[in-house]
C-alpha cells in the first residue's frame, strides 16, 4: 500500500482529491471526461491487481472533473477473477493513503425492481453478502470488526440524490446482493435474493465497501442496471448486453457525477 502510494506520488498522482471513483463494466468512458489527465496503467503500480474482464481498461486516472480534483480507477479487479475477496485491498488502501477522499463505486447490475429496467441508475442503500467471502478474513487486527450500519454513507447518498435531481437523471434506490459470479444467477437464486430483500444483484462492490469502511473512507455506490435478474423477464443475462447497455447509459452517470462535483453537494455532506 505505502509502496503503491509512494510510486503514484512520484508519478504526480497525489491528493487532496474531492472524490475517488471506481468505474464498473462499460462505465470506463467516464475517464474521457477527466480534464488534464495523468494516467497510470495498473500493471505499473506496485501490488496492484490486474483486471482481465472485457469492458474494464485497467488504469488509474487523476485529473479534474466538474472543476474538482478526482482520482478515477478505470476498471476493477473482481474476486471471481482472482479467487480472493481482498483483491481490491491495495487500490482502496491507496485512496486512503492519498488523502482519503469519499469513494464512489459504480457497477453494472441486474435489477429485481420492475420499475428499474435496463439503462436505469440505482443508488445502493445497503447490501447482502451472499458470496460466503469477506475481504477481511485473515486480517489480524481488531480493526477487522468493521461496523456496517450506514456503510453506504447517508450524507453522500443525499448528495447523490440532490445531484441526480439537478441533472434530471432518474435515480432508483435499493439493496444490492453480492453473488460471487462469474456465472450469472439461476432464476431460483434470483427468487431467493428477492425474498431476502435484494433489489439489485451483482458480482462486485461489496468487498470494496467493506474495505473502504475498514480504511475509514466514506463510501457510496451506484448501480447501472443492464438487465433484469435471471428469470425476472424473458431471456437470460449476457455479458455483451451488460457492456452495451452500460455504455449507452454511461452518459447519465457522467452527468450525475459532474453535477455532484460541480455543485457544493459534497462540501455540505
Ligand atoms: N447478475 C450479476 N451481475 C450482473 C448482472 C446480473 O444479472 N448484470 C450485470 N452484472
Amino acid at each position: 500500500m505505502a509502496e503503491a502510494a509512494a510510486f503514484l506520488r512520484m508519478r504526480g498522482v497525489d491528493g487532496p482529491f474531492a472524490l475517488a471513483l471506481v468505474t464498473g463494466t462499460g462505465l470506463g468512458p467516464l475517464a474521457d471526461r477527466v480534464e488534464d489527465p495523468v494516467a497510470v496503467a495498473y500493471g505499473e503500480i506496485p501490488h496492484f491487481p490486474a483486471s482481465g474482464v472485457s469492458g474494464h481498461a485497467g488504469r488509474l486516472v487523476a485529473g479534474r472533473l466538474g472543476g474538482k480534483p478526482v482520482l478515477l480507477f478505470q476498471g476493477r479487479a473482481h474476486a471471481y477473477e482472482h479467487g480472493d475477496a481482498a483483491v481490491m485491498r491495495v487500490p482502496v488502501g491507496v485512496v486512503a493513503a492519498l488523502g482519503g477522499p469519499p469513494l464512489l463505486l459504480t457497477n453494472a447490475a441486474g435489477s429485481l425492481l420492475a420499475e428499474a429496467g435496463p439503462g436505469r441508475l440505482a443508488l445502493i442503500t445497503d447490501h447482502i453478502n451472499l458470496s460466503g467471502m469477506n475481504p477481511l478474513i485473515g486480517e489480524p487486527s481488531d480493526a477487522r470488526f468493521v461496523p456496517m450500519v450506514d456503510a453506504y454513507d447517508p450524507g453522500l447518498r443525499a448528495a447523490l440524490k440532490d445531484a441526480a435531481g439537478l441533472s434530471s437523471v432518474p435515480l432508483h434506490e435499493g439493496v444490492y446482493a453480492w453473488f460471487s459470479g462469474p456465472s450469472f444467477e439461476t432464476p431460483a437464486e434470483i427468487r431467493m435474493a428477492k425474498t431476502l430483500g435484494a433489489d439489485l444483484v451483482g458480482m462486485s462492490t461489496v468487498p470494496e465497501v467493506i474495505l473502504a469502511r475498514f480504511f475509514g473512507l466514506r463510501v457510496a455506490a451506484l448501480s447501472l442496471v443492464t438487465n433484469y435478474g435471471a428469470g425476472f423477464a424473458a431471456g437470460a443475462p449476457h455479458h455483451d448486453e451488460t457492456k452495451r447497455v452500460a455504455a449507452d447509459a454511461a452518459d447519465d452517470v457522467g452527468r450525475l457525477v459532474t453535477a455532484l462535483l460541480s455543485g457544493d453537494f459534497l462540501r455540505s455532506t
